[in-house]
């Protein structure tokens, strides 16, 4: 097989740590493979020039970083207004939120084309591409202009909303149609496959020309769901290293009387963040024996903050644990420790095995990757229970969570005593069976299974054929 070349807007050093889906599963997958990872520096030029940026290529282990600077004006409209402002909030169906007016499409479009010129003349003949997320969608059809015959992949770490939410974005038609320059396109899940297919039989008069490919726009396209994984041996060695030891041992006993739940999150609309803390204060409203004993340890890290819609989303989390500390806290208890920060990865693993309950409750996720971090954390004879909602894509892999509905406080609520109450051998069956799951589809079989798909997939089309 030839090099592999992964390109996504976030990039980060791979034997570092980071905070979100996407960097920590390629991070993870890279540090194996090899290959060249392209992406965004994480740098804005304040008073640089528009679809213009300087390239920086450097070694990190193994991996090749090639990471492009942006203009401010770019990375406005391509990152802040157009991925984040209309395809962040459509895709998690939140219309409510989506701007449409701000016309940052252009923007998208030029740093789209910036990417492709910039990547281009890096390109081997034989390598393959692996283009990733809702920021670089159109990123095969301008590769394809420039005359890029070589296999690309494509996958989408988020959801994919059914055909009439996705038909809200004013530029809908040309962004599916963007999907067709590419040989295989994976998403987290089968919903999510479901949703393309009748998006692209409705909207764009494909035909079905085999198992899950379309052929629209003279061109087809293989669609089909690898749900994303994590490293879980990887995850565990890292639960056994002094790090994650100090933390499960200094929470325990910060907290010894304490039945610890936990919630780890960017903090995000998409999260459900306020949901849960509602339901929590109707736990311990309707169940009034977790007062002074039940603790949610709730960290949430700092994420698009010159969002608006991110902004608000932080200012009504802190109101609602305030006000939750101030009418159910004590001298000797608080209810909530809400801390707006990124955890060291490696202490995260034992925070998680300290808790007996994990909150993994967004309105929408694509996969989800703390659902499967804190059950890899598990210490298996006495394992805390994953309460996980059926919106987020990992529900589809982990039927053994309790699942909520995280809009129905109440019903939540429930489901959270429920946990708290659980017996051991439930405990026990319940996590084996979770575990089992996420050791068989974890982040290497992913990674296989879309690799080994893509080089199945059809033949590249011409350059021409594109056009
Ligand atoms: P998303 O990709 O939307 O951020 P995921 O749950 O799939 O959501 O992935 C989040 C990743 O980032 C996980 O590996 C998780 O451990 C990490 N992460 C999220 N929030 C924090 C935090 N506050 N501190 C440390 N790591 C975090
Ligand atoms: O996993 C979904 C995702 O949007 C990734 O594409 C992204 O890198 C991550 O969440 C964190 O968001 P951001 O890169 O905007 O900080």
């Amino acid at each position: 097989m030839g090099r592999l070349v992964v390109v996504s807007n976030r990039l980060a050093d791979p034997r570092k740590a980071a905070a979100g889906g996407l960097a920590v599963a390629l991070g993870e997958t890279l540090k194996r493979t090899g290959g060249l990872w392209f992406g965004w520096s994480g740098k804005i030029v304040e008073d640089g020039t528009p679809g213009e940026g300087e390239l920086h290529v450097h070694q990190a282990g193994s991996v090749t970083l090639a990471e492009l600077d942006l203009s401010k004006e770019d990375h406005d409209s391509y990152y802040r207004g157009y991925a984040n402002g209309v395809l962040w909030p459509v895709f998690h169906y939140r219309l409510d939120l989506a701007n449409f007016e701000s016309g940052h499409l252009g923007g998208y479009r030029r740093v789209n084309q910036l990417f492709a010129r910039k990547l281009y003349p890096l390109l081997k003949p034989d390598d393959i591409i692996w283009i990733h997320d809702y920021h670089l969608i159109p990123l095969a059809a301008e590769l394809r202009a420039m005359g890029c015959e070589n296999r690309i992949g494509f996958f989408l770490h988020i959801p994919l909303p059914p055909p009439p939410i996705l038909a809200a974005i004013p530029s809908h038609e040309w962004l599916i149609r963007a999907m067709f320059a590419y040989d295989l396109v994976g998403f987290q899940s089968h919903l999510d496959v479901q949703h393309f297919a009748h998006y692209v039989k409705a909207e764009a008069t494909a035909e079905s020309v085999g198992a899950n490919q379309f052929r629209a726009f003279n061109s087809t396209v293989q669609a089909e769901a690898f749900p994303i994984g994590i490293d879980v041996a990887d995850f565990q060695r890292l639960g056994r290293a002094r790090e994650a030891r100090e933390t499960y041992e200094t929470t325990v006993k910060e907290y010894s009387r304490r039945r610890l739940l936990i919630g780890v999150d960017r903090l995000d609309y998409s999260k459900g963040l306020p949901q849960r803390i509602r339901a929590f204060r109707e736990l311990l409203l309707a169940y009034p024996e977790n007062r002074h004993s039940a603790t949610l340890l709730q960290v949430a890290s700092p994420s698009r903050e010159d969002v608006d819609a991110y902004n608000d989303i932080q200012h009504e989390l802190e109101s609602l644990c305030g006000s939750i500390n101030g009418d159910f806290g004590d001298f000797d208890w608080m209810p909530i420790r809400y801390i707006h920060r990124t955890v060291a990865r490696k202490r995260l693993p034992g925070l998680y095995r300290a808790c007996a309950v994990a909150l993994v409750t967004p309105l929408r996720d694509g996969m989800n990757l703390v659902a499967k971090e804190f059950v890899a954390a598990q210490d298996e004879e006495d394992p805390g229970v994953l309460v996980l909602s059926r919106f987020a894509g990992a529900a589809e892999q982990m039927p053994q969570a309790l699942m909520v509905n995280p809009y129905d406080t109440h019903g939540t609520a429930q489901v959270i005593q429920q946990a708290l109450q659980m017996s051991l051998g439930e405990r026990r069956e319940r996590h084996a069976a979770l575990l089992e799951g996420i050791r068989k589809y974890d982040v290497h079989w992913w990674c296989r299974e879309f690799l080994r798909t893509l080089g199945e997939a059809k033949q590249p089309p011409s350059a021409t054929e594109q056009n």
